[in-house]
């Protein structure tokens, strides 16, 4: 399998963002990945290194094979760089108006034929490609956290996406290594839709006095999970998980989607997980 794009830019340099320049460069394809803030593109590029690194030295990647990654991945600040881009992935906060704003620049930026992507969890794809004049090239392509890991993405196509788009995308992804599901464009699509609310309905087994450990433990023995849902809650990120779930009661106005109060103080208080040193759980940074 050949993919026709040759350069991909990701825009977002976080967790989200390193990961998918991570797989977009070792499955061989010059990746530019970008981000307005030097101090977040440099840690961006960094956690590339170090996952990389680790690899090699449990010696599941080869040597070379981790420099040749490496190699094809290019930092840059200014969007204009992305000039030379058949694809573009956004992978920058949850926040349409931040998004819609982007979209305009690499409208602008970008050459007529390229792609845009959104790695969005939750935001209407149909709403995001009105922002563009490319609306027929623009579709969501949803990874999941750690993407390096993580064999699935989801493909989301707006209403005006066009069949060419989703075709190049659905190779593009195989070519990735991963597997893709077409989701419809609804809040949370399908993995978000069902996972966000179990882990919403955990925090409110732990707020009626369960422990932690045990909410963890059961869903992790009981159902073969490889993190319970209070640690995934963590990894994800408290307030990634507010948003989304925020959004599918907002959106699909049901009580069942309705977030956990004590999901919502600890959001308030900057517990945030795993990022903040602090959540469910306690992290050393
Ligand atoms: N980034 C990149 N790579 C990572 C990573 C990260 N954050 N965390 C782990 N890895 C890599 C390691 O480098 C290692 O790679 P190698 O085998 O090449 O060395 C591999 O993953 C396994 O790591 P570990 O042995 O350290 O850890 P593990 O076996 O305990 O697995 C895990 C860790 C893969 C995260 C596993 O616990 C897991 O699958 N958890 C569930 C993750 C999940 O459900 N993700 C979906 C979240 S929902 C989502 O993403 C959607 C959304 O919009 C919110």
């Amino acid at each position: 399998m050949t993919s026709k794009l040759k350069t991909i830019g990701v825009v977002g340099a976080g967790q989200m963002g390193a990961g998918i320049a991570q797989v977009c460069a070792a499955a061989g394809f010059t990746t530019l990945l970008s981000d307005k803030d030097a101090a977040s593109l440099k840690r961006g590029a960094d956690f590339i290194a170090t996952t990389l690194s680790k690899s090699v030295k449990k010696g599941n990647l080869a040597a070379e094979a981790s420099a040749a990654t490496l190699k094809r991945i290019r930092s840059v600040r200014d969007l204009n760089e992305l000039a030379g881009a058949d694809l573009v992935i956004e992978a920058v906060v949850e926040n349409f108006d931040i998004k819609a704003g982007l979209f305009k620049e690499l409208d602008r930026v970008l050459p007529p034929h390229a792609l845009i992507a959104s790695n969005t969890s939750s935001i209407s794809v149909t709403k995001m490609a009105a922002a563009t004049s490319r609306p027929d090239r623009f579709i969501g392509v949803h990874f999941m956290n750690p993407v390096p890991v993580m064999a699935l993405v989801e493909l989301i196509k707006g209403l005006q996406t066009s069949n060419e788009t989703f075709v190049t995308i659905s190779e593009f992804v195989k070519v990735l290594g991963k597997t893709s599901v077409l989701a419809i464009d609804s809040p949370g699509f399908i993995v978000n839709r069902i996972l966000v609310p179990m882990v919403n309905e955990a925090i409110y087994l732990l707020q009626e006095g369960v422990k932690a450990e045990d909410i963890d433990t059961a869903m992790k023995l009981g159902t073969n999970q490889p993190m319970g849902p209070l640690t995934l809650a963590d990894f994800v990120g408290l307030d990634t998980l507010l948003y989304i779930l925020q959004v599918l009661h907002r959106e699909l106005g049901e009580d069942k989607y309705r977030p956990c109060p004590l999901l919502v103080k600890y959001v308030e208080a900057g517990w945030f997980g795993k990022k903040t040193g602090r959540g469910f759980y306690t992290y050393s940074r």
